[in-house]
């Protein structure tokens, strides 16, 4: 790339400018993200045509807030309710979203099935695609179900062409995929690099506030410093929707991480099936499905997943160790945090698992962090380890800490709420908590002070 003042490095996760390279971005930490790319200053700034001329010059002149009319319907509802309460209750007129995700992690597929589901309430909806022939699409389409008259595909990635098509055929939803093979002809850096994505994106939030069209974009997510992260453009927009899970497993957990016009922390849960991403509206029912009974080392226990409560199944599988140096192993929880749970159990209660294989595993194929989950896999260890099944209608939440103390956890009441709806009668919370669930009927709590009060229940 030719030297000048007007190139410029960017950190491609985070988006951060500096006039010089560096190994390590001060934006965002991370190491050799930074990539020197061409900018287009001063009077060359023109830039897209799309920027501006769709703005009528009315609309430029100061309003009172009080004057400004809201309409019946500016809400449009996708017929997929998992999205529509991640996004706040419909897409909002006029707005720009990003859904983001690793790669073949069901982007596409979600918008193509909102495309299917708008289009046949009769809303005109553009299709674009830089990554995908129209026979692919077909291809794709023809597994998730019938589409009208209303969809129209195009497949271009330039700019210029993509906002000409736009302003003519003036659709209600619009939808990028993907922004990162978007490119702007002026621009001289490669698709996908900070500056087309950012330059690309801005033409978009100029064309969907002017002509009141909703667009999504889609972003990939990528570690590598060679694709523009999403994280660049989390700004620029007014919604941000993660694609979460493993690729292996077939849930899907959409998350809202930015939202002008609804609640954050909302998820929607999906689950990738041969015809496409399909709602789970029980996320709970689903996790805990097929369950076994009067088992050892099984305990449910509850996540908070935002604001929605999600009830997993732990299980733990502790045996006599073969060989000289114990096995441990977990699936969907962190490893550290189990091997410190052993340790509590071992110093405070003198549960001899030094000698022992640990296996924990979180069912479903989900994966939890949260310290809530701690007494569960206590309890869940300490019944493999007795070989004492726990009765199969109790749940256990509470954080343990190293002395071996049940520590509060947020958000009781919600949690204990889902249990009894799921039809648990026995919720063990930590003590400090217990005042703050004592009004629930049908459900029986019991408080627990540290580790010993919890494992004599077993
Ligand atoms: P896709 O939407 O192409 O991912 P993205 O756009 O996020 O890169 O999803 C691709 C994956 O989904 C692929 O591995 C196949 C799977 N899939 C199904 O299981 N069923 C379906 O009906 C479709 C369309 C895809
Ligand atoms: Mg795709």
């Amino acid at each position: 790339m030719a030297k000048g003042r007007n190139t410029v490095f960017f950190c491609q996760s985070c988006g951060y400018e500096s006039a010089k390279w560096m190994g390590q971005c001060p934006g965002c930490r991370e190491w050799n993200t930074m990539v020197e790319e061409q900018v287009v200053t001063g009077a060359g700034k023109t830039a897209p045509k799309a920027r501006g001329s769709v703005v009528s010059p009315e609309k430029s002149r100061p309003t009172a807030l009080s004057e400004v009319s809201l309409r019946e319907e500016e809400r449009i509802t996708t017929r997929i309710a998992e999205l529509d309460r991640v996004l706040g209750g419909g897409i909002v007129e006029g707005s720009l979203t990003l859904v983001g995700g690793d790669p073949g992690i069901g982007k596409s597929t979600l918008l193509l099935q909102v495309c299917r589901n708008l289009a046949g309430d009769g809303r005109e909806v553009l299709y674009v695609s830089g990554e995908e022939s129209m026979r692919q699409i077909k291809i794709r389409a023809n597994r998730i179900g019938d589409f009208n008259e209303h969809l129209k595909l195009l497949c271009e990635t330039g700019l210029e062409s993509i906002g000409e098509a736009i302003r003519r055929s003036r659709p209600n939803v619009v939808i990028i995929d993907s922004i990162q093979t978007v490119y702007h002809e002026e621009i001289t850096s490669a698709p996908g690099s900070v500056s087309q994505v950012r330059e690309a994106t801005s033409a978009f939030l100029q064309l969907a506030k002017g002509l009141n069209v909703s667009i999504f974009l889609v972003g990939h997510v990528t570690k590598e410093g060679t694709v523009a992260g999403p994280r660049v453009l989390e700004h620029m927009v007014d919604t941000v929707l993660y694609f979460e899970g493993d690729r292996h497993a077939s849930y899907r957990i959409l998350r809202g991480v930015k939202n002008r016009f609804g609640s954050t922390n909302e998820i929607g849960v999906f689950e990738m099936r041969a015809d496409g991403l399909r709602e789970v509206p029980n996320p709970s029912e689903f996790m805990l499905s097929g369950r076994p009974r009067d088992a050892s080392g099984s305990v449910v226990v509850c996540s908070m997943e935002g604001t929605r409560p999600i009830l997993v199944e732990i299980q733990a599988l502790v045996c006599p160790s073969n060989f000289g140096i114990p096995r441990r192993q977990t699936t969907g929880t962190d490893f550290n945090r189990v091997n410190l749970l052993m340790a509590v159990l071992e110093k405070r209660l003198g549960i001899q698992l030094g000698s022992c294989d640990a296996y924990v595993n979180i069912a479903g194929g989900i994966k939890i962090q949260e310290p809530a989950l701690d007494l569960g896999i206590v309890m869940a260890i300490v019944s493999s380890f007795k070989n004492r099944p726990i009765d199969g209608n109790v749940i256990a939440m509470g954080e343990v800490g190293l002395s071996g103390e049940v520590r509060a956890v947020s958000m009781v009441p919600s949690r204990v709420q889902e249990a009894g709806k799921l039809g648990f009668t026995t919720c063990i919370v930590p003590y400090v908590c217990m005042e703050s669930v004592r009004q629930s009927e049908g459900i029986r709590i019991i408080g627990v002070k540290n580790v010993g009060e919890a494992v004599d229940l077993i």
